[in-house]
Order: C-alpha cells, then structure tokens, then sequence
C-alpha cells in the first residue's frame, strides 16, 4: 500500500526534537513544506501574516484550494477502493456499513448537488443538527464541497438553544433527521427542530434524513426528506475554489459570559493543521482501523472523526449508540469486531465504564489495539492507569490530548510510541506549537516546577479567525488578558521533568463530562424560572462527570428544585442539568455586589475549613446559612 503520510510522521524522539527545534526557529518553511503535499487549485503568495492584538491570523494568503478535493478526489487514485467510514450502528444487531472513498466521493457530490439545487450557495450558512449517522459526516463535506459555512449543533441541546444558534449565523438551511436511535431509546429530533424553527425566520429548506422512520410533521415548502433531495441528482460536482481564509465551518462552544460563541475555522491552515496532528498524534498507518468515539456535534468530532482522518487516508469509525448499550462492554465488543488499531475517548467515559468493573472488559481480546487517546478534560491518575492496563493491556502508547475548540486540533500530546507517556500529563507540545506559562502579570515562568496560566506565544494554523459577528468579542476573550498572547483560559503547570500537566480552567467555565459549560449560561437558563430571583452556579468534583454542576438559588417559592433542573434542560439540554440546586436566602456578595464563587465553590466541594477571607462581604451571615443548608 502507498503511504504517502511516512514523510510527515515523526518516527523517533529525536527526529521529534529535530522538528519541533525546526519549527520554532522557522515557523513558515514548517508549515510550507507539509502544506506544499496537498492539492491546491493555486499555491500561496505569503504562508503568515499575524497579530494577536487585533486578532488578525491569515495562513498561506491567495492560496484556492477545496479541501473535500484534498480528502475524497486525491484518494481516488490510490485509496478509492478503501474504507473511509465505517458506521457501527445503536442496535448492535443492524449491520455495520462501509463506505469507501468512491462512495463516499459520489454520496459527498450528490448530495452537494441536491444543496445547490435547492437555493445554498457559498457563503451561506447552514445548521446540521443529526444523530451519528455516515450522512452527518457527508452533510459536513457537501458543505464544505459547495463553500456552505457549516454549524454543526450537537443533536442533545434543546430547541432554544438550536433557535440561538440557528438565529446567530443567519441559518438558511438545517439538515437534520427523523429521530435519533441512543442507547435503549429513540429520541425526537425533527420535532425540536420544527419547535426551534418557530423563532428563526431565516430558515428556508430542511432537509431531513430517515433514520427513525418514526412520524414527523413534514412543513409543505420547507422541509423535504433527504432521500427524495437526491434522487435525481449527478453523482459528480465540480467542487467550489474556495480561499485559504474563506469560512469552512463555525462551531458554538461555551464562554465564561454570555451566550455561546460561535468559533470560525477556516479552509487552508485546518486542513493542514488536522491531517498533521492526526497523523503524529495517533501514528496512524495506511491500513489501521482507526476509531474515535466522540459525536460530530463537538470540534473531536469535526478534527478527528471526519477532517483529519480523511485527509490522512485513514479508515474512521463512527458510532452512533453510547459506552453502555446494550452492556458497559460495548466499546470493547466495537474494537475487537472491527480490529481497531488506534481508539480515541473521553476520560468521562472511562470512569463510568471502570465503575462497572472488570467484567465486561474481560469477555473481549483487545488485542488489536495499538494506541489510546483520552480528550476533553483532565484525566486523573486513577482513571489513567485503568485505561493503561486493562484496556491497552499496558502495551499501548496513551496519548493525553490536550486542545480545545478554538485550536482547532490537538495541541499538546505525547505523539503515540514516539514521545513518552507519563500518566495525567498531556506531556508535550506538538511540532509548530509554542505554550507557555505566564503568571497574573503576563510574565512568561521559564524552567521547570512552575504553574500559573496557560497561553500560547505563535500562532499555528488551526487557530480560530475570530467568533462569528462578534470580533470584539473574540479580542476579548482570547487576547487582551495578555499582551501578545493566545490566552487558553486554562491553568497548566511544567514538571520536574518539563512534561506540562493541565489543571483545568481557570475561568468560568465548568467541563462537565467533557462538555464546556459556561456558569453565566446555565445561570440565564435557571432565571428564566419565573420563581427565581437570582441564581449562582459553580462547579464541584464529580467521580464520573470529572465536574458537576451545582447551583445555589435564591427563589420566591419552596420545593421548586426539580422544576429548575427541567427549566435548564429545556433552556439549553440534558447535559446542562444542574447535579445539585440549593435553594438559598442570599448570596454572598463583595459590596460592589459581585458574587464571591470562590466562597460557593468550596462549599459545593465540601470543603469549608478554610473559607479565606469573609471580610470583605456586603452580607457574610449568609455564608453559614448556605454551609447548613448544603447538599
Ligand atoms: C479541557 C475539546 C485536560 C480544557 C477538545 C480545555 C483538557 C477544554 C484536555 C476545551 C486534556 C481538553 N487535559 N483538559 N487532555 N482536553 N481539555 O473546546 O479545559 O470542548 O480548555 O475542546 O477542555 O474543550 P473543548
């Protein structure tokens, strides 16, 4: 098999010494030298031109290109024959599919076709809001093959929080399906769409895939089912040239105010910063079976279901059931039947499968496995080790990625067998990425033994553009904390031995299983409840969820906890619902009236030893109140 990625994987420590020196002291000639084995319709005249204070980041300026032509046609050749995706249904009784690179070229153009056909040109922004289904990822490519900004929302938030987001990027078409088949359940799909639909006028075609085959509401002149939009169409398109710079996709993600944000990536640098990354990453060969678990609603879904492993040739699983159906043995059961090499997840779902026991690993060889990765937040040393022995059997490689939606791709990593593991530390940074630590004032903390907050000094490029409609915004958040500097609003700390270790956020921002949710958020969502008056969530430990939600509320009426968690759920999803809701007299409040969260974290955390200085409270006889009425 022709393995045209062996010049790109860094294949021992020193060659990744060797590239990582190369890409400091020249940043351009590295990022040329990968960009130039792509296909471009026109090459660049300027690979950067940057400067953080504006942000203004451009990546190979002039350049035209289509990525869909990088990751399908340029296959065709060599790999048109092979698997591209390979779908693991709910049901593990319904039979898997496979989809090579031909077919998944000729579904990508159809249904590119079937968009144009009903009124998407480029530059317009379209909503996919679907289960874990290969035609996810092919509404993703459409997309993306007809120069369509997609906005993918992760098919469990609600249908406010669909209108939000539908509403922000001035959707003209969602994509979407029946249900969703998860686990023992069928959700509702097309109903929280239509429901969302009642708020956005902007909307003009729905397009939905059967999957369910349950009964929807069919609205006559907006919505048509996916399976007649194709029928006449050419299975060939000409795809769209589209700039280096030009959108591909804007992805919502949680802040520490306000409403959700939607990042912008755009066509050339994510291109070539997600095949690179995949590939040194998870070491991936022509050949390997290659899965990640995530859903296509998050940017692991995006960077490594769907981009980077298409652009690396690669063979990837998409799984549309959940870790525990029909038993806590299931991911296992997936990797032995179709011999996955490289298996990708979240810590959360460690924790909660290693809370079943030994049982459901132990009927399942895992001997294909050769690599494990872990995403998303934190993971603790507990769950690290089980992950390391039972499941990679202490043979593979773990890789602990540590990136975020705005970076687009994994940032700091162990590069799988190639650069060492060391448990709950993402280790070290990848080839053209320059982290560093700074304490409050900025000041970058050089050596070794030494923590504060974690910023990045160059840019590389995946690194978001700016947040759609909002470039204030994106200013704000990411670069005014520090001169001159990425700021990641998470805390790191650098090892004895100069491996970088993340300690979670150092803002507002709760991971709960994974998933960002921003405290203002969630706080919005719980005031929305007629009886309340005002409300302050915090996050507190959680053995499986990594972070719970707890939310201290002050309310015109008793016994209304449950209502509020339903208000959230409905506000924004299931996974927004606070763990906890205390009802509270007051909160506790600086005189200028801020609420002090440190006070309320360390008591949702139970940890009221030591509650530091109460002095400066407008109201500290609040505190023990709260502390007595405590869950
Ligand atoms: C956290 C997910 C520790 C972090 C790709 C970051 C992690 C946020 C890790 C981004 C890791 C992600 N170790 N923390 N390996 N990976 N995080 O945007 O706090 O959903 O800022 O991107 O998740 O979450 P996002």
């Amino acid at each position: 098999m022709k393995d045209f990625t062996k010049p790109h994987r860094i294949s021992s420590l020193s060659e990744y010494t060797t590239k990582y020196d190369h890409s400091v002291a020249d940043p351009e000639a590295f990022w040329e030298e990968i960009a130039n084995s792509f296909n471009w319709r026109k090459k660049w005249d300027k690979i950067l031109e940057w400067d953080f204070n504006s942000p203004d980041i451009k990546w190979f300026l002039g350049a035209k290109l289509n990525i869909t032509e990088n990751l399908l046609d340029r296959h065709l050749p060599d790999r048109g024959d092979q698997v591209a995706i390979l779908w693991e249904p709910n049901d593990p009784k319904e039979r898997p599919e496979t989809i090579t690179y031909k077919e998944l070229h000729r579904k990508v153009c159809q249904f590119a076709n079937a968009m144009i056909a009903n009124g998407v040109e480029k530059g317009d922004r379209v909503i996919i809001y679907m289960p874990m289904v290969p035609e996810a990822a092919v509404a993703m490519l459409a997309c993306a093959r007809i120069g369509a900004v997609h906005s993918v929302v992760f098919a469990g938030f609600s249908s406010n929080a669909l209108a939000d987001r539908i509403n922000d990027c001035d959707a003209k078409m969602v994509l979407t399906s029946d249900g969703n088949f998860r686990g023992a359940k069928t959700i509702d799909v097309k109903g929280v769409v239509d429901d969302a639909l009642q708020k956005c006028s902007c909307v003009e075609k729905v397009i939905v895939f059967q999957r369910t085959k349950t009964e929807v509401h069919m609205e006559i002149g907006r919505d048509l089912w996916w399976h007649d939009a194709i029928k006449d169409m050419s299975d060939q398109n000409e795809a769209e040239e589209m700039d280096a710079e030009d959108l591909l996709f804007i992805l919502y993600t949680s802040g520490s105010t306000g409403k959700p944000k939607g990042v912008v990536h755009t066509c050339g640098g994510y291109m070539v910063y997600t095949y690179y990354s995949f590939l040194n990453v998870f070491q991936y060969k022509p050949g390997d079976m290659y899965w990640c678990t995530a859903d296509v609603g998050w940017i692991t879904g995006h960077s490594y279901i769907v981009y980077g492993p298409l652009l690396a040739g690669a063979a990837t699983i998409m799984f549309e059931g959940v870790p525990t159906y029909p038993d806590a043995g299931r991911f296992w059961e997936v990797c032995d039947k179709h011999q996955v090499n490289q298996f990708y997840t979240a810590p959360t779902a460690i924790r909660a499968l290693q809370a079943h026991g030994l049982e459901p690993v132990r009927k399942h060889k895992l001997d294909s496995l050769k690599v494990i990765g872990s995403v998303g937040e934190p993971i603790n040393e507990e769950a690290w080790h089980w992950y390391h022995e039972q499941i990679g059997k202490g043979r593979c490689p773990l890789v602990d990625t540590w990136w975020q939606t705005e970076t687009g791709g994994i940032m700091i990593s162990a590069l799988a067998g190639i650069t060492p593991n060391k448990p709950a530390h993402a280790s070290l940074p990848l080839p053209g990425i320059q982290p560093i630590i700074v304490d409050a004032d900025g000041n970058e903390l050089e050596g070794n033994n030494v923590e504060g907050n974690l910023c990045v000094k160059f840019p590389w490029p995946s690194i978001l553009r700016t947040t759609y409609g909002d470039h204030e915004r994106c200013k704000q958040t990411y670069f005014s904390a520090y001169n001159n500097m990425y700021f990641t609003g998470d805390g790191a700390k650098r090892d004895h031995d100069g491996y970088l270790r993340i300690l979670g956020r150092v803002d507002d921002v709760i991971n709960v299983s994974g998933h960002r949710m921003g405290t203002a958020e969630v706080e919005n969502a719980i005031n929305e409840h007629a009886k309340v008056v005002e409300s302050a969530v915090v996050g507190f430990p959680h053995d499986i969820k990594g972070q719970g939600i707890y939310a201290f509320v002050i309310a015109e009426a008793d016994g209304i906890e449950e209502e509020i968690r339903e208000t959230v759920s409905k506000m924004i999803g299931p996974i927004a619902k606070p763990d906890q809701v205390q009802i509270v007299s007051g909160l506790p409040k600086t005189r200028s009236g801020k609420i002090m969260r440190r006070i309320l974290r360390k008591i949702a955390s139970k940890d009221t030893s030591n509650l530091g200085d109460t002095s400066t409270l407008l109201n500290p006889e609040v505190v023990e109140d709260i502390i007595k009425g405590s869950k």
